[in-house]
C-alpha cells in the first residue's frame, strides 16, 4: 500500500527476493531501503501504520528481529494480516499512532511507512515513538510531505527528542516505483 522505492544507481545489485515476494517488489523496495538503514537482527520492532501487512511481513522474514509489532487504525487491515500472515514472531494489533498502547522503552527500532500524513498531529505521533523506544532505538521513518512542511518535521522530531543521524529525499526514487508500476495498478484496479 505505499508508492515503492526504486534504487536509480546503476550497477547495483538488485535486491534478492523470494519469487512469491516479485510481484511486489517496488513496494518491498521502500521498506528495504527504511528497515535496513540499521541491523534489525535480533532487535524487537514495532512497526506503527502496518496496512495490510506486507511490509512486516518482509522485514520479519528477510531482516530477522526478534519479533515485529504491526499496528493499524483499520480493524479490517489487522483482520487480514491476521489471516494472511501467520508467522512466528509476527504479530498484529489494533492501535492509534497518536496514543499507542505500549509501555514506555518496550521496542529496539520503529519503523513508519507512508502513514504520518494520515495523522492528526504528527508531533504526537513522534513523542509516542520516543516514549516507547529504548534509550539508543531507532525511528526509521519514511512519508510525502508539502516541500515547504518538511522543515517542520525535522523541527518537530528533533522537539520529540530524537537525533537526526541520516535524512534522504528520495522524491525521485519514489517517482520512478510509481512510473515503473503504473500499469500493474491500472491493472488491478481494472479487475
Ligand atoms: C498508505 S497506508 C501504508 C501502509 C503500509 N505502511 C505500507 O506501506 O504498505 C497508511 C496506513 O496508515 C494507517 N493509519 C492511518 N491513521 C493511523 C493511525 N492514527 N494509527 C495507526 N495507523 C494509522 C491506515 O489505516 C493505513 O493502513
Amino acid at each position: 500500500m505505499n508508492y515503492g522505492y526504486v534504487d536509480r544507481r546503476l550497477n547495483v545489485k538488485k535486491l534478492e527476493l523470494d519469487s512469491c515476494d516479485e510481484a511486489e517488489r517496488y513496494c518491498v523496495q521502500l521498506y528495504h531501503h527504511v528497515a535496513n538503514a540499521v541491523c534489525l537482527a535480533g532487535l524487537k520492532v514495532l512497526e506503527v501504520g502496518c496496512g495490510q501487512g506486507g511490509g512486516a511481513s518482509y522485514v520479519k522474514r528477510y531482516l530477522q528481529p526478534s519479533s515485529l509489532t504491526g499496528v493499524d487504525f483499520s480493524q479490517s487491515n489487522i483482520n487480514f494480516c491476521r489471516q494472511k500472515y501467520q508467522i512466528p514472531g509476527l504479530n498484529f494489533e489494533l492501535g492509534d499512532a497518536e496514543a499507542l498502547q505500549f509501555a514506555d522503552d518496550s521496542f529496539d527500532a520503529v519503523i513508519n511507512v507512508e502513514s504520518s500524513h494520515c495523522y492528526q498531529d504528527s508531533a504526537k505521533f513522534f513523542a509516542e515513538v520516543n516514549r516507547v523506544l529504548c534509550p539508543g532505538g531507532y525511528f526509521l521513518f519514511t512519508d510525502f510531505r508539502p516541500q515547504e512542511a518538511v522543515v517542520n518535521i525535522q523541527r518537530q522530531l528533533l522537539a520529540a527528542g530524537f537525533d537526526l543521524i541520516e535524512v534522504e529525499n528520495i522524491t525521485a526514487n519514489v517517482c520512478l516505483s510509481m512510473e515503473l508500476e503504473h500499469q500493474r495498478k491500472v491493472d488491478i484496479i481494472n479487475r
